[in-house]
């Protein structure tokens, strides 16, 4: 029987494109799908990659189709069906063996489930693969939590398959157990708000300078080769820029305005809060896409709810809004990397952050021209692990902040929703607040509840001198 390199159980859009990529490097893969068809239909597709994948038809013959230690991969869907694979794995593996999980889990199952394993003498990696199906099949970004002995064992055929960026391959072991999941977890948060910032200014282009999704489709593709090279921004530009084979029609007019999401961003904002960082663009990012899946009350309330007060005289500069998207980026990621800096404190990982910026630099979704310069700021100069305070980002932030902030109060003139880019911009004024307002705050806190504040003056814990009715 041959003996493969590697097993790989769940041969969906993401799974077949693995194993492609896996097979074109010169691995043979052994596979098997709870739907057999899925195995045949990938093999079939293969052409002279075929040769090295071996199809299996039970879960006990892919194991046996592995030489020990094995080293298996699951590409199913994140929950249940990860236990699932695991429960049916156990009996027929042997210590020393590997379980790596691919998908996008949550850090806290990744954490258990490498506990579970390790008590039986199994390995676990949980590990974040980025760049949906094409990233897969080409080259995906990966971020991998788990022993360094267990990721050794494994990192040839993962370098061998991984996106490169001038050469270097973007995947690295990030730390313990949950660590590689939980970026990659914020990895996607970011993604929402890049994403969310990016369909804002499609709708400040559609809605109010009324111009088509063709239109709209050759700003992105100038702003595509200056600050804001990126993956995401190239997709927009290509996908405004399709037309539906049936009708002719621009095919985003024809997409109905309800955003899906399956976790990871809202995820994302949980455990942020959870450690008291502030996640707001990301935060508003989840929002908006629970907002949009109200399509019914939108429908019901754009009659009734007429906006007071717009000036449609108000308009939008094609230089403003390219600053408003790449101030909104280098707050997104600046968020993300303050909640993977609290998870690396509270979790003991020792997050390598320039690393982490370097593995995104080619293959994931969030992958842009910014990330060299974000690897640079974190290699070098930075204050408190702060990346807007990086000499680079202070510089980038300072040219542009000025058309940010021309664009939401254009916005909200025109009466046109930007929650991600507004919540980007009070971030960045609140940043640069060093008095705030939470004074007032601590003062009523202290009113109501007798909590008690600091003062600016003496040292100690206060009360304030409130006439407070007690009776
Ligand atoms: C990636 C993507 C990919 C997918 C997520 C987000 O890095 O390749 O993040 O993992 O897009 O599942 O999907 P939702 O938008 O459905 O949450």
């Amino acid at each position: 029987m041959t003996q493969a390199n590697m097993g790989l159980i769940g041969t969906g859009t993401m799974g077949s494109a693995l194993a492609l990529n896996i097979a074109e490097n010169g691995y043979d893969v052994a596979v098997w799908n709870l739907e057999l068809s899925a195995v045949d239909a990938l093999i079939a597709s293969a052409g002279d990659l075929a040769q090295r994948l071996v199809r299996c038809d039970k879960i006990v013959n892919l194991v046996h189709n592995l030489a020990a230690p094995r080293a298996i991969i699951l590409l199913v869907p994140a929950g249940k069906a990860v236990d699932r694979c695991i429960d049916e794995l156990l009996p027929l593996l042997t210590p020393g063996d590997t379980i790596i999980d691919g998908g996008n889990s949550d850090f806290r199952d990744t954490i258990k489930r490498t506990k579970r394993l390790e008590e039986v003498g199994l390995a676990y990696l949980g590990i974040g693969v980025s760049g949906g199906a094409e990233g897969a099949r080409r080259g995906p970004s990966m971020m991998a939590g788990g022993t360094s002995a267990n990721y050794a064992a494994v990192e040839p055929i993962l370098a061998a398959i991984a996106a490169k960026y001038n050469g270097d391959p973007c995947v690295a072991h990030l730390g313990p157990d949950g660590a590689g999941h939980f970026v990659k977890t914020v990895h996607n948060g970011i993604e929402y708000a890049d994403m969310q910032m990016i369909a804002e200014v499609y709708g400040l282009l559609r809605d109010g300078e009324g111009l088509s999704a063709g239109e709209g489709a050759s700003f992105f593709d100038r702003w595509n080769h200056g600050v804001l090279e990126s993956y995401l921004i190239g997709v927009t530009a290509e996908v405004l820029a399709t037309k539906d084979p049936q009708t002719g029609a621009e095919i985003v007019d024809l997409i109905i305005d309800k955003a899906g999401q399956k976790g990871t961003g809202r995820w994302t904002v949980i455990e942020a809060i959870r450690m008291g960082q502030s996640a707001s663009i990301i935060e508003a990012a989840v929002g908006a896409r629970v907002l949009s899946s109200e399509k019914t009350t939108r429908e019901i309330a754009a009659p009734l709810l007429v906006p007071a007060g717009i000036d449609t005289m108000v308009t939008f500069s094609e230089q403003d809004l390219e600053s408003a998207l790449i101030v909104g980026r280098v707050l997104a990621y600046a968020q993300g990397f303050r909640i993977l800096n609290a998870a690396s404190e509270e979790f003991n990982w020792e997050l390598d952050f320039a690393r982490i910026a370097e593995i995104w630099r080619a293959g994931c979704i969030i992958r842009s021209a910014m990330l060299d310069d974000i690897a640079d700021a974190f290699r070098t100069d930075l204050p408190n692990g702060r990346l807007v305070l990086s000499e680079h980002f202070i510089e980038v932030l300072s040219q542009n902040v000025a058309g940010l902030r021309r664009v939401v109060a254009a916005a909200a003139l025109r009466g046109l929703p930007v929650p991600a880019l507004a919540a980007a911009l009070s971030w960045f004024d609140t940043l640069r607040q060093a008095r705030g307002t939470t004074d007032l705050i601590q003062a009523q806190r202290d009113f109501f509840g007798a909590h008690s504040f600091q003062r600016v003056d003496v040292a100690g814990y206060h009360h304030g001198p409130w006439d407070v009715d007690k009776t």
